[in-house]
């Protein structure tokens, strides 16, 4: 499957956004290494804190269908945002975690803009659960 088609996905994904206060849709698609793909998207409630952003769900969905951290290949997020959509960091650090360190990670907009980035990338100096062992 190509970044685009993966980005597809993620638009898709949009349609099941949740976002009655901020009318921001984020749609996320994660790709496996044998081709399945687990939707997320964001989820907003009254109580704003709890709101649960749509690559967080999209890899809870993939944890949640059986999927391990070694599965995983790639995400595409998507937003309609001027520049490719950034993820928060929550997200980034739950992603640090959940997704190997070489995953895809494919940011993208409505206009066609996408960015190819890694986990590295986006959460340097990560704190991690080797922090715990002391
Ligand atoms: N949101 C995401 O889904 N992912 C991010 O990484 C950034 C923010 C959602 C949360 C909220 O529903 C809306 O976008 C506005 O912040």
């Amino acid at each position: 499957m190509t970044k685009e088609e993966l980005i597809k996905e993620a638009i898709k994904a949009r349609d099941f956004s949740y976002s009655p206060y901020s009318k921001f849709k984020v749609g996320s698609a994660l790709l496996t290494k044998d081709g399945r793909i687990f939707l997320g998207a964001n989820i907003e409630n009254a109580s704003f804190p709890v709101t649960m952003c749509g690559e967080r769900n999209a890899t809870y969905n993939a944890y949640c269908h059986g999927i391990k951290k070694e599965d995983i290949s790639a995400i595409a997020i998507v937003a309609d945002t001027s520049v490719p959509c950034s993820p928060c960091g929550a997200c980034r650090q739950v992603l640090a975690e959940l997704l190997p360190e070489d995953t895809h990670i494919y940011l993208a907009n409505l206009k066609g803009d996408i960015k190819e980035t890694r986990i590295k990338d986006l959460l340097p100096y990560a704190f991690d659960a080797s922090e715990l062992k002391s």
